[in-house]
């Protein structure tokens, strides 16, 4: 299998690349931190990794997307898996002070992941296989006082995928929306930790099983799919009184 990762030292993303490398899988890991994409891919080669390659890339810079895509595909000989688990996690009270910060995080939570999607479907329908999948957030199924700037960009991709995935449909092509909780991660470093929290390790492993199951839309844990569907039903004047 030859998989591509854009957002590699990502903590997540680098338990789901651990799953692939002991399937013996190519992959190819872009990131803005050499250093430290060199340190994911040796531990890689080491887990059973058929080949890891990688490159730099700040998805903020989306006039490089393309190329590096393309450096992707020629390196891996093809392409079977996008995963695209890129992200930041704003302060909430910096983005209503300041729109720059707002739109910084919709840059690269939004912006930066649909035209890596425009690229990265369009290879794939050409191919007519494979699977694209992408970490969202149940952050994304309703807005929170306490977060709505980065649930704005999460639940935008999940609109966008929704889309994606019945047009690609057509093509042989999966596209699997990823929906974590809480993860105990270095984005979630500052937060104060609650039993909702679950381990990087846990939600990686899910996500590799979704991927190679072709699954449409998981939530991981699978408890938040349940969690979601009521706070989902609370009406919106019962809602707008809750501070969390
Ligand atoms: N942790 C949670 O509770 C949680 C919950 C739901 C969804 N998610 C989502 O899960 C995904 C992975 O997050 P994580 O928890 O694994 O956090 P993480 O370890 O902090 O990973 C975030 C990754 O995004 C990369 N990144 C940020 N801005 C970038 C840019 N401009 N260009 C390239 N890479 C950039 C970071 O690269 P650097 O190392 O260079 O900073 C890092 O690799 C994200 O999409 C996040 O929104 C996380």
């Amino acid at each position: 299998m030859r998989v591509l990762i854009i957002g590699g030292t990502s903590a997540i993303a680098g338990e789901t690349a651990k799953a692939f490398a002991k399937d013996g899988a190519h992959l190819f890991l872009t990131g803005r931190n050499t250093a430290k994409l060199e340190a994911v891919a040796d531990d890689l080669r080491v887990r059973g990794a058929a080949g890891v390659m990688t490159a730099r890339l700040d998805v903020a810079d989306i006039a490089s997307h393309r190329q590096v895509i393309e450096t992707a595909i020629a390196g891996l000989g093809g392409l079977d898996v996008a995963l695209v688990a890129h992200g930041t996690l704003p302060s909430q009270a910096a983005c209503q002070e300041r729109v720059a910060d707002t739109l910084d995080a919709l840059h690269v939570n939004l912006t930066a992941t649909v035209a890596l999607l425009t690229v990265l479907a369009n290879e794939l329908e050409a191919r007519r296989a494979g699977c694209l999948a992408v970490i969202t957030s149940v952050a994304g199924d309703r807005g929170r006082p306490t977060n709505y700037v980065y649930g704005a960009a999460k639940g935008g991709v999940d609109i966008f995928l929704q889309g994606l995935r019945a047009r690609l449909f057509r093509s042989n092509v999966a596209v699997v929306t990823v929906k974590p909780g809480f993860v105990d991660t270095p984005m979630t470093a500052a937060l104060k930790k609650n039993p909702l929290f679950a381990d990087a390790g846990r939600i990686g492993r899910g996500i590799h099983r979704a991927i190679i199951r072709r699954k449409d839309v998981v939530y991981l844990p699978w408890f938040w799919r349940p969690i979601m569907a009521l706070i989902n039903r609370i009406p919106e004047r019962v809602y707008k009184r809750l501070h969390f």
